[in-house]
């Protein structure tokens, strides 16, 4: 797909990979609705950019409300007219606690994020990009966390939702076959940003702003030493997008843990169990 003159949302904009991702759409040439639950952070971006003579608008949005999402889609719309391409991004961590201690307002937050602020996407973002009949695609961000369970990080909450968004895309990838939208499943492996402190964008009706001191310097700490520049990530989507690539894995990924856990479940189906379907 061409990039250039078509018009983009990303959310979750503000901060690390969002933002490199609507610095890359920017680039390639595309209008860009950089859209993030933090106002200023959000419309500083924006700004920053904006300085460089892209054409991008700041909004703010919080993606765990539907009715949040569909406002941003209409002023999206009012400054840019028709929408093509949507990468549901936005999402926060849930690491270092074991699931039988973690609260259920904490697995509320990691799912209102990462889970329905997809949903939102997809139910908003997809009818919108369908209803003109030009080119699309949506991206939404998963992780390799979606592939596996990685050992001793005790992040089951994340991991949960980032196998959601993993087959939410797949679904929805069969649902557009026959259309002219692609789509694309974002699977990082470690990148440099701010997720660490992830849970100090907690919106108020899932409890707040919190800080998550200990958590926070562990997962920062790794990812500082070990993570990609999210700009690159944003190359990564931009190639994916061009290219129609499902599957746009980026940075290092668990390659045997993930075959490990495919070899186990394809043991499983020999079990004499196992019927023909
Ligand atoms: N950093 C990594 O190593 C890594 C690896 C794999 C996947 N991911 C995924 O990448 C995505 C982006 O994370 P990041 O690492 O850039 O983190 P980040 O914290 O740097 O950026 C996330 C952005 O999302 C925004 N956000 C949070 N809640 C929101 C809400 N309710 N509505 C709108 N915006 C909201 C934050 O304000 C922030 O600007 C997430 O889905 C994350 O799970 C990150």
């Amino acid at each position: 797909m061409d990039i250039s003159g078509k018009t983009a949302i990303v959310t979750g904009a503000a901060s690390g990979i969002g933002l490199g991702i609507a610095t890359a759409l920017a680039e390639a040439g595309a209008n860009v609705v950089m859209a993030d639950i933090q106002k200023d952070a959000i419309e500083q971006a924006a700004h920053g950019l904006s300085g460089t003579n892209k054409r991008v608008m700041p909004v703010r949005v919080d993606v765990t409300q539907e009715q949040s999402i569909i406002d941003a889609l209409a002023e999206a719309e009012r400054n840019f007219g028709k929408l093509h391409i949507a990468c549901n991004n936005a999402g926060v961590p849930m690491h270092g606690t074991k699931m039988v201690d973690v609260p259920p307002g904490d697995w509320a937050f990691v799912m209102g994020v990462n889970i329905w602020g997809i949903i939102h996407g997809i139910r908003h973002f997809v009818p919108a990009i369908l209803k003109h009949g030009e080119e699309g695609h949506i991206v939404n961000t998963a992780s390799v966390a979606g592939f596996q369970n990685r050992r001793g990080t005790n992040q089951g909450p994340y991991s949960m939702s980032k196998y959601a968004a993993l087959s939410m895309s797949e679904a929805l990838e069969h649902e557009l076959e026959g259309t002219n939208i692609g789509v694309s499943v974002l699977c990082p492996g470690p990148i440099a940003t701010n997720i660490a402190r992830g849970a100090r964008n907690r919106p108020d009706h899932l409890g707040g702003p919190q800080v998550r001191e200990n958590d926070e310097a562990v997962l920062a700490e790794r990812l500082a030493t070990s993570g990609l520049d999210p700009k690159k990530v944003g190359e990564r989507v931009v190639d994916a997008i061009r290219t129609k690539t499902f599957y746009a894995f980026v940075s290092a990924v668990p390659a045997d843990v993930i075959r490990a856990r495919h070899r186990r479940i394809e043991e499983a189906l020999t079990s004499p169990w196992v019927t023909h379907y």
